[in-house]
C-alpha cells in the first residue's frame, strides 16, 4: 500500500514534509518579493525567496538529522567552478541532502506559475529519496530507491512512445549560458524536426518530473548542476526510465548534462545529440 511507501519512512517523510512547507511558503510569497539580485550573469537571479527557502529547508531537515550534510543551491557561490568544487567537499559524506530550494526563479520573478522545491537524499553517493513538489498545481512527486516513485498516492510510469516522432520533449537554457548556448543551439536544431514538440518550462526538476509521470517523453540539458537534478533522476529511474548524462554514461551526483527519457527513445535521441555536436562543451 502506498501509504506505508511514501509515509512512514522518516527520510521521506522529512523529505516531503519540508518540500511543501517551503512550497507553500514559496507560493504565499508569489508577486510579493522585493529583493533581486543576479549573481553569475543578467541570466542569472536570485531573491530573498530562494534564499528564505534555503534557510527554512535547511532548519527542517537538521530539526531531524542534524548531523547530515546538505549541499544547496544558495549556499554556494555562483558558476559551475564553485559548485563542482562544493560537490566534492560533500560527496563522501554518509548522508547527503541535495536541495534546490526554489528550481524556477526566472519564471517566479516573471510571476509565470510553473516552479518547484527538489530535495533528494544520498546515502552513501547513492540517491534513496527524491521529491519535487510544484506548490502552484500542488503536486508532490515522490520517489524511493526500489519502491517505485508517486503522485499523490498513484504509482507513476513513464511514457511508452518508441519514436522520437511521436515524442514531446523538454529542455532548458542553463544560467550559465555562455558556455553551453551554442551546445544548446545544436541540440534543439537536430532535435526539432524529428520529435512532436520541444517545451522549456523553466524548471529543470519540474522537466524530470513530467518525464516520470509520462507527460513528457524525454528532457536533456547541458549545465545544469547536482540539486537540479538529483530527486528527479530518482524520480525517472524509479518510473521506469532512463538517465544518462548527454554522452550516454550511467546518471551520478557530478552529471551536469543530463538525458532522462522513457527508455525507448533514449539510443536515438542520445544519437541525435551526439551527432549534432549538442553533448559537450
Ligand atoms: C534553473 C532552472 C531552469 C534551467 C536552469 C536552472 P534555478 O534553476 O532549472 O529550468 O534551465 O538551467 O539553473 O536557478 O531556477 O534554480
Ligand atoms: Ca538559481
Ligand atoms: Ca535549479
Ligand atoms: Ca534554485
Amino acid at each position: 500500500n502506498n501509504d506505508a511507501i511514501i509515509g512512514s519512512k522518516s527520510f521521506t517523510a522529512v523529505a516531503i514534509n519540508t518540500a511543501s512547507k517551503t512550497g507553500q511558503w514559496i507560493q504565499s510569497k508569489l508577486g510579493d518579493f522585493n529583493s533581486l539580485h543576479t549573481k553569475f550573469s543578467s541570466h542569472d537571479l536570485v531573491t530573498e525567496v530562494d534564499k528564505g527557502a534555503e534557510k527554512m529547508i535547511r532548519k527542517l531537515i537538521h530539526t531531524h538529522f542534524p548531523t547530515h550534510a546538505i549541499l544547496g543551491e544558495e549556499g554556494v557561490a555562483p558558476g559551475p567552478k564553485a559548485a563542482s568544487a562544493a560537490l566534492s567537499q560533500v560527496r563522501d559524506e554518509e548522508y547527503l541532502w541535495i536541495v534546490d530550494p526554489l528550481d524556477g526563479t526566472t519564471n517566479f520573478v516573471h510571476g509565470f506559475p510553473f516552479f518547484s522545491v527538489s530535495i533528494a537524499l544520498a546515502y552513501q553517493g547513492e540517491i534513496i529519496v527524491g521529491v519535487v513538489y510544484n506548490p502552484v498545481h500542488d503536486e508532490l512527486f515522490v520517489a524511493e530507491k526500489g519502491k517505485g516513485a508517486y503522485l499523490h498516492g498513484k504509482r507513476m510510469q513513464v511514457s511508452a512512445e518508441e519514436k522520437l516522432s511521436d515524442s514531446l520533449i523538454a529542455t532548458g537554457f542553463p544560467a550559465d549560458r555562455e558556455f553551453a548556448l551554442v551546445e544548446n543551439m545544436k541540440g534543439i536544431q537536430a532535435l526539432s524536426p524529428q520529435v512532436r514538440n520541444i517545451r522549456m518550462a523553466g524548471s529543470a526538476a519540474l522537466h524530470l518530473a513530467y518525464v516520470a509521470a509520462g507527460r513528457l517523453s524525454g528532457f536533456w540539458e547541458i549545465g545544469l548542476n547536482a540539486w537540479d537534478i538529483a530527486a528527479g533522476a530518482l524520480l525517472v529511474q524509479e518510473s521506469g526510465g532512463k538517465v544518462t548524462d548527454t554522452a550516454g554514461n550511467p546518471y551520478g551526483l557530478d552529471v551536469r548534462h543530463v538525458l532522462a527519457t522513457n527508455g525507448p527513445i533514449h539510443q536515438s535521441f542520445q544519437d541525435s545529440l551526439e551527432q549534432a555536436g549538442a553533448t559537450a562543451l
